[in-house]
């Protein structure tokens, strides 16, 4: 009875795709050919197996399992399983026909203790299986080499990212990628989201290492206004050594791409002061350009070094000419647009008047009223318009640089998801991807080079200090029995793309008489 009703359910989900299909304004073809559809997906957040196979301790497995961290107190430990489910995840990608998947690659697998031990080979064989996998299923390989989790060793030896020595850590670990997987990758992202691991981590201290100072949180250790100014300066110079190496020894028998991606939220004033409209510029820049201006053009934005004179790390000579153009395109995670009000001018509360926050303010509201809708995650509301406006910012700050949406995703707020049904019947995703994707339509129309669009996320997975409660995923996931249903969204982009999901939901069997078989490649 209860299988019928599932049945049921998902054939009517199935028709209102198709329906949404229908009268929807945006069309596979409004895109190149050639143009990359994907899902993005990071290890910690999806693979579980924390123990197996002799992969090692990370940042995240030490803070995750510290009471109180994480929402419910979860720990990715098992999360999606990935590590045993792999084959029948590539199989979802498949049946909405994307034909891209970006993922990163466990440090801790490769590496356990970092560059003070050995290589794991079982790591590698993961990866190697997942790589060969899409490959065989005609999915192209997007590979972030670091995604927010490194070796424990690496924390306790010298604390990563704070110290320089971090650089030849990361290098250590990039060249093993290159060695081991470069054959068949040829998109790589070195770090993801810089900016957001400062902010995080070393401002709020809310992710590992969990450090700060009042007023933007109180830890036991930190320093708010000048760490992050140095943790970024290791991961920019991190990020330049693997891609001068990169581009020494591989890319020209390799033949791929590098490049890093920052998270870039828009912003508009809070009023029509000039103020605050000043304050978006400044917001781009002490956020996104920080980031990219030093990879772009070799050094950091003007209006930073006013603003911190000597305390915002310098680049020598030979620094400077290994980051300058160290990309080979752009990549931009995008959420959400947020109201800039000026703190330079008029006093703010919680540190917006201190230089690393950009002397301002940001928020949702205008007079109570949210600038999108309200999602899952405080501070990310529905704003399609910020995505042509950040891809137009990129496009004319650096000019002539191919572009790649790698995040975008909605979460839906917990009081739209009381049900199954109605997690499963999210038409307010399936409605934010289509009119993102016009609005990524108009910037490519407006003469923006881009090259791919990937939803975060291919399913829901642990979403770091929220735990399980926050879901991002076209499948959801049931955390009990791990087992992935398709949402209207997964269905909305197999119709959009031309896959063949209803074959693959009306025998849900199929998924588990896969499970892991289905490769035939031979790894020793
Ligand atoms: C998480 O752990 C802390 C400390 O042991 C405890 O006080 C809290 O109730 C736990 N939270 C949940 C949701 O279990
Ligand atoms: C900071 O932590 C201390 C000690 O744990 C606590 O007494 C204080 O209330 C906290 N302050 C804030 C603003 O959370
Ligand atoms: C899905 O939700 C929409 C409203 O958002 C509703 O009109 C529709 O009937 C729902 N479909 C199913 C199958 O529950």
């Amino acid at each position: 009875m209860a299988l019928i009703k599932t049945l049921q359910f998902l054939l009517i989900l199935f028709l209102s795709a198709q329906s949404f299909a229908q009268d929807e304004e945006i069309k596979r073809s409004d895109f190149p050919n050639h143009f990359f559809f994907g899902t993005s997906t990071s290890s910690y957040q999806i693979e579980g197996g924390f123990v197996e196979d002799g992969r090692g301790k990370s940042n995240w497995d030490v803070f995750s399992h510290i009471p109180g961290k994480i929402k419910d107190n979860d720990t990715g430990d098992v999360a999606d399983d990935h590590y045993h489910r792999f084959t029948e995840d590539i199989e979802l990608m498949s049946s909405m026909a994307m034909n891209a998947y970006r993922f990163s690659i466990s440090w801790t697998r490769i590496l356990p203790k970092g560059r003070f031990g050995d290589v794991n080979r079982r790591g590698i064989i993961f990866y190697n299986k997942i790589i060969d996998n899409l490959l065989l299923k005609g999915i192209e390989p997007f590979v972030t080499i670091h995604h927010h989790d490194l070796p424990d060793e690496l924390d306790k030896r010298y604390g990563s990212w704070m110290s320089s020595q971090m650089q030849e850590d990361f290098v250590y670990f990039a060249k093993i990628c290159f060695e081991e997987f470069g054959d068949r990758v040829k998109h790589w992202i070195t770090i993801n989201e810089p900016n957001l691991v400062t902010l995080m981590a070393y401002i709020r201290g809310v992710y590992p290492p969990a450090h700060c100072s009042p007023p933007f949180g109180n830890c036991s250790a930190g320093n708010s206004d000048i760490e992050p100014l140095i943790v970024m300066h290791n991961m920019l110079l991190a990020h330049a050594k693997a891609v001068f190496l990169y581009r020494t020894h591989f890319q020209k028998k390799q033949g791929g791409s590098i490049g890093i991606t920052a998270v870039g939220h828009m912003y508009e004033p809070l009023t029509n002061h000039e103020f605050d409209i000043e304050a978006v510029d400044r917001a781009l820049i002490f956020n996104f350009a920080w980031v990219y201006d030093p990879i772009v053009y070799g050094d950091y934005p003007k209006e930073m070094r006013e603003v911190f004179g000597s305390q915002l790390p310098s680049f020598s000579k030979t620094e400077k000419s290994i980051i300058k153009g160290s990309l080979d395109y752009i990549c931009v995670n995008h959420y959400t647009t947020l109201y800039t009000k000026d703190c330079l001018h008029s006093p703010c509360s919680n540190g917006g008047d201190r230089p690393i926050k950009g002397f301002l303010d940001t928020t949702g509201y205008r007079d109570s009223v949210s600038i999108g809708d309200p999602t899952g995650v405080d501070r990310f509301f529905v704003v399609p318009r910020g995505l042509e406006k950040i891809i137009n910012y990129i496009r004319q700050r650096y000019p002539n640089n191919p572009i790649v949406v790698t995040e975008n995703g909605y979460s839906m707020p917990p009081s739209d998801g009381k049900t199954l049904e109605d997690i499963i019947n999210d038409t307010k995703r399936v409605n934010f991807h289509k009119n993102y994707l016009a609005s990524l339509v108009r910037a490519m129309r407006n003469g923006a080079d881009v090259r791919g669009y990937f939803v975060w996320s291919l399913m829901d997975n642990f979403e770091w200090i929220d735990g399980f409660t926050t879901r991002f995923g076209l499948w959801y996931v049931d955390f009990q029995t791990l087992e992935r249903h398709p949402k209207l969204s997964a269905h909305w982009f197999a119709s959009f793309l031309g896959g063949n999901l209803h074959q693959l939901t009306k025998s849900s069997s199929i998924i588990d008489k896969k499970k892991n078989t289905f490769h035939s490649l031979t790894y020793d």
